[in-house]
């Protein structure tokens, strides 16, 4: 990188840390707004580095700010600053991470993750694992390792209708990859909740029977740990015991609330993960690293062998695949995204990364006796959650949410539970304080206060 651009991103930093301390909340710009205030068309001809900086300057300026102290809106928040570190050295060094040739020591990085996350869920020595790109992508994987481990599908494809368990409240990537992996959706089986999200084992276990009997080949579950609107958990020890009899792969989709596991106060979340056949933590929600880094971990490492790996003279000329993790990846080019959660991990501990932890459900905690103590206020969600959910004063959770924004005073989104729509506050920025989830209803208040006309 040339000292100009150093000296120039030094600034735009500091830029985005003093904005998100005057101005927590960007005022969102109006679609046709953009290209008439931002300088975003690319040309033929190059700009002058006057030009280039004052239009990054100014994109930056109106770009909603995820780490600020009043964002509340999605599953990510805050910002670690050693994880930032590791993310932007990441960029400079430019490894991708196929081959130990390529990648070097930083594959030892990835591995040292994965086998202390396999210790923690308590996986046997035949763990093996990846860093994947997201949630998404390692409920994919998963899938695909379910799939292959049912049927001869590596070569011989889907000769038969095979089919998946997940509940209603799962995330949406579980039907979206059930269709790019030629499984369809169709063949998505989502098993209703219990009145506090988590899904119904019983009527799991019917409707796998109710399958097999009609002839169809049941092959994979997945259960999650951190729905994503209500942040329930469903019961991995009691799917365990029907995936075991039935003969079905059981995944944990940890990437919202999987990283309970570094807590001694909340890894009974998690009980059973242990027997579970795969899992993933997505360390850019609870642990707060930058977007993204997925920790994916299987006990079947001949499995993710077998699913993943292909042949490529031009690319594996070493004959050490236990440090070639592109035979066990989905992507080719990889980007380095461990070394953030491993610079993180390394300085402050799995105990640190324990506190963190600790702190958020904390948070969510002081949030509900908040909103519990508080009649205008009608409560959604659960005790041992970070998301929590709550309407006021019975104003629609839509109009509400999006006139806050608008008025750029807090962000934070709505979600829905069988027919309830209520807004969702998620307890995930470790950087907020307990005073500052307060202020958030407080500012909430008063903004209803001010502003009665345009919420009716
Ligand atoms: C339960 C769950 N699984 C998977 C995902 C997708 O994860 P990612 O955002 O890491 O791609 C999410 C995202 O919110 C989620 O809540």
């Amino acid at each position: 990188m040339n000292q100009k651009d150093l000296e120039q991103f030094l600034e735009i930093v500091q830029l985005i840390v003093q904005e998100e301390q005057e101005i927590p909340v960007t005022k969102p710009l109006n679609i046709e707004e953009l290209h008439s205030l931002l300088d975003l068309k690319l040309e033929d001809e190059p700009v002058s580095d006057e030009i280039f900086f004052a239009s990054f300057k100014e994109l930056v300026k109106h770009t909603p700010k995820t780490a600020s102290k009043s964002f509340f809106n999605q599953l990510i928040g805050g910002r670690r600053s050693r994880a930032v570190l590791g993310d932007l050295v990441s960029s400079v060094l430019n490894n991708s991470m196929y081959t130990y040739k390529v990648a070097g020591p930083m594959v030892a990085v990835e591995k040292e993750i994965i086998k202390k996350t396999a210790d923690l869920l308590g996986y046997p020595a035949s763990y093996s694992g990846t860093i994947a790109s997201g949630g998404s992508i390692s409920n994919f994987m998963a899938m695909v390792l379910g799939r292959d481990a049912k049927a001869n599908t590596i070569e011989d494809g889907i000769n038969h209708p095979m089919i998946l368990y997940t509940s209603e409240a799962c995330h949406y990537s579980v039907a979206k990859n059930a269709s790019l992996m030629g499984i369809g959706r169709k063949q998505v089986r989502f098993i209703p909740t219990n009145e506090v999200g988590e899904m119904d084992m019983a009527l799991l276990e019917a409707q796998i029977i109710a399958d097999y009997a009609q002839n169809k080949l049941p092959f994979f579950v997945n259960v999650t740990s951190g729905t994503t609107v209500l942040g329930a958990f469903d019961d991995i020890e009691k799917a365990s015991v029907i995936c075991k009899k039935h003969q079905l792969w059981l995944h944990v989709d940890g990437a919202y609330c999987g990283a309970a596991i570094f807590s001694h106060e909340y890894k009974h979340l998690l009980k059973g993960v242990e027997l579970s056949d795969s899992f993933s933590i997505s360390s850019h929600k609870m642990l707060g690293t930058p977007l993204t880094c997925s920790v994916f971990v299987t006990p079947h490492k001949e499995q993710l062998e077998q699913s993943f790996s292909s042949e490529a003279s031009y690319l594996f000329q070493s004959e050490e695949d236990e440090f070639n993790p592109g035979k066990t990846s989905f992507q080719c080019g990889r980007r380095n995204d461990a070394l953030k959660l491993w610079t993180l991990w390394k300085s402050i501990g799995t105990s640190g990364l324990e506190k963190l932890v600790n702190h958020q459900f904390k948070l969510s905690e002081i949030a509900r006796k908040y909103i519990r103590k508080n009649i205008d206020y009608q409560l959604f969600s659960f005790d041992n959650s970070i998301s929590i959910c709550f309407n006021y004063k019975n104003i629609d959770p839509k109009v509400l949410t999006a006139a806050l924004h608008k008025h750029a005073k807090l962000m934070v989104s709505y979600g829905s539970f069988k027919d309830q729509t209520f807004v969702r506050l998620v307890t995930i920025n470790s950087d907020n304080s307990e005073e500052e989830i307060v202020e958030f209803f407080k500012k909430l208040e008063q903004f209803v206060r001010e502003n009665t006309l345009i919420l009716q």
